[in-house]
């Protein structure tokens, strides 16, 4: 089935979307983005991906191509249009084309880029990656300093998934001044003696919505949680750990740089919070 995606306030099929070759985001990566997930016909914390949107915007001094409402509109009709029940949807914002190629950003009145696409994922809840739990790599972290930002810098963590797979790992967590900052597109976590351990809220990584979620669910459940910066050797001798992200929930963690945690398979405490994820999260679903 051809895509219908969303291009500059036009609904095309993807073979006939168009962006201009002087976009910034396509020659400057002067873009943000979101990824949304949906969950049985349903968009998971709109809200949440439409504020961290808001700032991404805000911090970059780029304009919002049109209002919250008129956004989720868009998400919804994509999701219908396409028929998905379980999968994604990726949005970017760029500062628009100024028609050349300039350092400096264009001016005020260039209308800025909106680009929306769906991606199909049946079986994303139920997924298999998740009941096997994922081996990750360690790599350094080169990426820039503004990382709370979600622009479409992506080719580090792009790469860092290809050194994860010819690894035979199946992502990278990196490693700054001797303390992880997360995964190449995650947030990370390790669990000792039943106390979560994850890295507070900085410039140096993503604020993850699905973080934040998660995070609220667990303290619910009573769990106790430490943000804190941690080793990769601490992560290592842990009795589990796990990511979070919007595109995989919360995925566990069983192998970090070829030592196997616990017995090697997901652990209690991160398959218990996905399912408390899925279901919390389902239930406010929009
Ligand atoms: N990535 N850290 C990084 C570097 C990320 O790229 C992401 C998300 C996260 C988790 O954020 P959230 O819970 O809001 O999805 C953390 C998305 C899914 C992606 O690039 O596809």
């Amino acid at each position: 089935m051809t895509r219908t995606v969303y291009v500059n306030g036009e609904y095309l099929p993807e073979t006939e979307a168009k962006i201009s070759i002087f976009d910034r985001g396509f020659l400057m990566a002067d873009a943000v983005y979101e990824v949304t997930s949906v969950l049985g016909g349903k968009l998971i914390d709109f809200e949440g991906h439409a504020v961290r949107l808001e700032r991404s915007l805000s911090e970059l001094e780029m304009k919002a191509p049109c209002t919250k409402e008129e956004l989720l509109e868009i998400h919804r009709k994509l999701v219908e249009l396409n028929g998905i029940d379980e999968g994604l949807v990726y949005l970017q914002v760029t500062r628009g084309s100024a028609g050349d190629r300039d350092f400096v950003f264009p001016p005020e009145d260039t209308v800025p880029g909106l680009v929306l696409f769906t991606q199909n994922k049946p079986g994303l809840a139920d997924s298999p990656a998740a009941k096997k739990g994922a081996k990750v790599i360690s790599i350094e972290d080169i990426r820039w300093g503004r990382r709370d930002i979600k622009t479409t810098q992506l080719l580090y963590p792009s790469m860092g998934k290809m050194m994860a797979k010819k690894a035979g790992a199946d992502d990278a967590w990196m490693i700054e001044d001797g303390h992880v900052t997360e995964g190449t597109s995650n947030n990370a976590y390790f669990v000792k003696d039943g106390v979560i351990v994850t890295r507070p809220l900085s410039n140096d990584i993503l604020h993850g919505i699905t973080r934040k979620a998660v995070l609220r669910m667990a303290a619910e459940a009573q769990l106790k949680i430490e943000e804190r910066l941690f080793t990769i050797d601490e992560a290592k001798e842990a009795d589990e750990a796990f990511t979070t992200s919007a595109s995989a929930f919360v995925m566990p963690v069983v192998e970090i740089d070829g030592v196997a945690l616990g017995d090697g398979t997901p652990g209690p405490i991160a398959k218990r919070l996905r399912e408390i994820y899925l279901e919390e999260s389902v239930k406010t679903a929009i």
